[in-house]
């Protein structure tokens, strides 16, 4: 029930605070380790590499596990859009491990390449908010996200949760295999938690800005690079399906192959920096819009901020960033669908789990 809230889309996303402390307690064992089943773990230990198969919000949450399994456990892996991988099957390595990634656990193109899988024999696990759902019967494993029903059909508390279940099983990867991953990933969630918390206290704000910038826009860029660069394919996805407002996420480095020549006078572009190494970058190409007319919302983050940027995340380990990044992308979206009158809940054209190919 969405109680008091006029949408459960807002409902959903004032939720993932509580989610992702959900999700710490439910993968911590008695002495506060985190831990997973053993037969889910030995099988992520027996990959030489991982095959992430997903669709729309879900595939964006596995480009970021796609950084924790590499960059955590050392675990090649790649990451596939499911519609395209039944045709375009890459070689595969000799111990792949498929990780089906998936809120409803119904969705087709998902289905489809774990049933050619199975035939071929490999072992697969589903990241599902649904137990019992299609994907999660027929995969080997199942890994869950307590993210509790979502009912709303733009994925929020769903995504923030996948992000966070697979940082963790990144984390218990590098540590069957003896490596250490430099920090205490159930310390750094809680101060994820928190800092999610912090953003979406700030609507108003959100309210504001996503008046500011997209009242009158046809168009939007979302921008970043790294991590980031995942996060504004997200955030395009999220203002796109609500609000009908064409979005475009793309890399930052990217904007002078083609992109560019679509930037006019008021164009909004919202640029993502919240990653040190490669802020100077983005901001660079802030520069670059700018100078064609573009209105740039730089989001960034305590301690790498700069005067003007309009968007300040509270400071979080940098690889969980997206986790809180995303908080305002999705609430600018809910308040510019809102302004336009937009159903929030039930975007046109669109259907929760998408259980045909
Ligand atoms: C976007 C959205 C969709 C789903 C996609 C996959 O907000 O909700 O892009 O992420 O249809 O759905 P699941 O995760 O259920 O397989």
């Amino acid at each position: 029930e969405k109680g008091t809230y006029p949408h459960y889309m807002l409902k959903e996303i004032d939720e993932q605070p509580a989610v992702l402390r959900k999700i710490i307690q439910a993968y911590q064992d008695e002495n506060g380790k985190l831990s997973i089943d053993q037969e889910t773990l030995e099988a992520i230990n027996r990959a030489d590499r991982i095959y992430v198969i997903a669709a729309g919000t879900s595939y964006h949450a596995g480009l970021v596990g796609k950084e924790y399994f590499e960059k955590l456990a050392g675990v090649p892996t790649e990451v596939h859009i499911s519609s395209e991988f039944g045709y375009n099957m890459p070689l595969l390595s000799e111990k792949p491990l498929f990780v089906f990634i998936s809120q409803s656990g119904e969705t087709a193109d998902s289905r489809q390449v774990l049933v050619k899988i199975k035939e071929l024999g490999y072992p697969s696990l589903t990241v599902t908010n649904v137990p019992g759902s299609t994907l999660s019967r027929e995969a080997d494993h199942t890994v869950l996200l307590h993210a509790g029903p979502e009912i709303a059909v733009a994925s929020t508390k769903a995504y923030t949760a996948q992000v966070a279940v697979l940082a963790i099983l990144a984390a218990l990867a590098a540590g069957e295999k003896g490596n250490e991953i430099g920090f205490d990933l159930v310390q750094e969630l809680g101060i994820a938690a928190n800092a999610v918390q912090t953003m979406i206290v700030r609507k108003e704000e959100m309210e504001g800005l996503s008046f500011d910038f997209l009242e009158l826009s046809r168009n939007a860029f979302f921008i970043g690079r790294g991590l980031d660069y995942f996060v504004s394919l997200e955030g395009a996805l999220k203002l796109k399906e609500i609000s009908y407002i064409q979005a475009e996420g793309f890399a930052g480095g990217e904007l002078k192959h083609g992109t560019i020549a679509l930037i006019e006078e008021g164009t909004p572009v919202f640029a993502l920096a919240t990653q040190e190494a490669v802020s100077p970058n983005i901001r660079g190409n802030v520069k670059e819009v700018g100078a064609r007319g573009a209105k740039s919302c730089i989001i960034s983050m305590e301690g790498i901020e700069e005067e003007g940027d309009r968007i300040v995340i509270p400071a979080v380990h940098p690889m969980l960033t997206p986790l809180v990044s995303v908080i305002p992308l999705q609430l600018i979206s809910y308040y510019a669908a809102l302004h336009r009158g937009c159903d929030v809940d039930k975007p046109r054209n669109l259907a929760k789990s998408v259980t045909v190919e």
